[in-house]
């Protein structure tokens, strides 16, 4: 088989949301700290109708619909996730209701989680999977799913809710380079979630921005080394037509991108000009501790890498800008940004994608598109996923409801025997909502 990789996506997040300038007067930060500072415009969250369940089986079932693809031709299906509902039976378990339904339970896989990672280490499963021999020449479906919530405090601007679905097989316009991968994994107590009765992490704020450039810093060296290895040739920046990150928040996106032009910068790599050359030079002889301390580094990095960043990320950012970090979705949802913007131009690119999931787990692979054949072209998933609608129609919640709402949410986690508002004024059609929670802790759920 060949070419294996994405064939179709859909994206769905909640339409509920809460813009960050307004966040910021609330919580008395002071103005542009989650704006500017963070890179932030808006956040996504879920109310009480609305949960990891209810938005996985909504973007699978709007998935198969719009691609017209059979739920018999789903022959594996791994979910990413990080938000804990339950700690035996997987979200897959829930997602096989759309599947038994018409008659397909012959259906592998099951959840995988490290935080922002689960969602890749799903998609490389499915990815395999296609490429070996267990293959039955059905599809995989890859599902991302998280909501990201924080205690009050200085991590709250950065929590986000949504949903990718992914489908998987050959011939696919998003194709997997499946040889150029580089990993870097650890233990680190940079963010985790020891404490089960709770929701939310427990997080080390500088430490996990550390450890996450760390893990882009040794990603991109195992991946350059990789690809002198099969290419015959070093690797530069250039090489990648845009570069996509795992997105807490759009400033270390920004730090992060600035990174590989340091690395390219050190290792003399041909992306770098006489005058980032120059620039960068008093930071040649660093410690690689040293260069993580630096803000002066930072700073001239950063700028460096400015007119790069413009061409080559800032078209993968607009959704993550725009929902927050949605965990093992954030990835996903940047790469959705830039077929979004940029469909119509990506045959023949190649795209390099950064994974990262704290504790921690990162992985930096590469993707290379063509236009594809309709269901399955880079237009029509464009099209399909209408993200500038899905933008457009959402509703904004003034800070104190959501503050409300987080409170609410806070005693729902790990309750039982309750009903929820059942408010689904705000769902569009076809959206799939949580109704209740018995005595057994089951949960129910409906379609609008
Ligand atoms: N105007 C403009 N910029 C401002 C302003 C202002 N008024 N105030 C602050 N800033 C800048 C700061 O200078 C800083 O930018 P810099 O890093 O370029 O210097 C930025 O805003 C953030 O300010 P800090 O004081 O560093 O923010 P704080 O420490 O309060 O919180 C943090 C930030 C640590 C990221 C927090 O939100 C957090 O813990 N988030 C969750 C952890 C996370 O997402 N980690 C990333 C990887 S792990 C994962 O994916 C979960």
């Amino acid at each position: 088989v060949n070419n294996v990789g994405i064939l179709a996506m859909e994206i769905y997040f909640p339409p509920t949301c809460v813009q960050q300038e307004a966040l910021e007067v609330h919580d008395g930060a002071s103005q542009g700290k989650y704006t500017i500072g963070l890179g932030q415009d808006c956040m996504a969250f879920c109310t009480d109708v609305e949960d990891i369940i209810s938005m996985s089986l909504t973007a699978v079932n709007s998935l198969l619909e719009k691609y017209h693809v059979d739920p018999k031709q789903i022959g594996r299906l791994e979910v990413g996730s990080e938000t804990v509902l339950d700690k035996s039976k997987s979200i897959k378990t829930f997602l096989m209701q759309i599947f038994e339904e018409h008659g397909n339970t012959d259906i592998e896989g099951v959840d995988s989680t490290n935080a922002c990672y689960g969602g890749t280490a799903a998609l490389f499963n499915c990815v395999n999977w296609v490429e070996s021999k267990s293959w039955d020449g059905r599809y995989g479906l890859v599902v991302c799913t998280d909501s990201a919530v924080y205690a009050e405090g200085p991590a709250r601007p950065t929590g986000g809710a949504a949903t990718v679905a992914m489908l998987v097989g050959p011939d696919a316009p998003i194709s997997f380079e499946s040889k150029l991968r580089g990993s870097h994994m650890a233990h680190a107590y940079d963010f985790y979630k020891p404490n089960l009765a709770s929701e939310y992490p427990v997080v080390d704020g500088k430490l996990s921005q550390t450890c996450y450039l760390m893990a882009v810093d040794s990603c991109y060296k195992h991946f350059c080394s990789k690809y002198e290895k099969f290419e015959g040739k070093p690797f530069s920046i250039n090489d990648a037509e845009y570069v996509v990150f795992h997105s807490p928040y759009n400033k270390l996106v920004q730090k992060s991108f600035a990174r590989l032009v340091y690395n390219d910068f050190l290792r003399n790599a041909s992306s770098i000009n006489e005058d980032a050359m120059e620039k960068l030079s008093p930071f040649s002889n660093l410690s690689l501790d040293e260069s993580y301390q630096s803000r002066d580094l930072e700073k001239v990095a950063q700028q460096v890498a400015k007119p790069l960043y413009a061409k080559k990320v800032e078209p993968t950012t607009l959704v993550p800008k725009q929902i927050g970090n949605t965990y093992t979705a954030s990835l996903y949802s940047a790469f959705a940004s830039l077929i979004h913007n940029k469909h119509s131009e990506l045959a023949g690119k190649r795209i390099i994608m950064f994974s990262y999931g704290s504790g921690l787990t990162a992985t930096m692979f590469s993707l290379r598109l063509n236009e594809g054949q309709k269901p399955f072209s880079l237009s029509n998933i464009a099209a399909v996923m209408d993200v500038a609608d899905k933008l457009k129609s959402r509703h904004e919640f003034p800070p104190e409801k959501f503050v409300e709402t987080l409170k609410l949410m806070e005693h729902r986690y790990g309750a039982k025997e309750f009903v929820t508002s059942k408010d689904t004024t705000l769902l569009t059609p076809g959206t799939y909502y949580l109704t209740e929670v018995d005595s057994m802790y089951r949960r129910f759920y409906a379609k609008k």
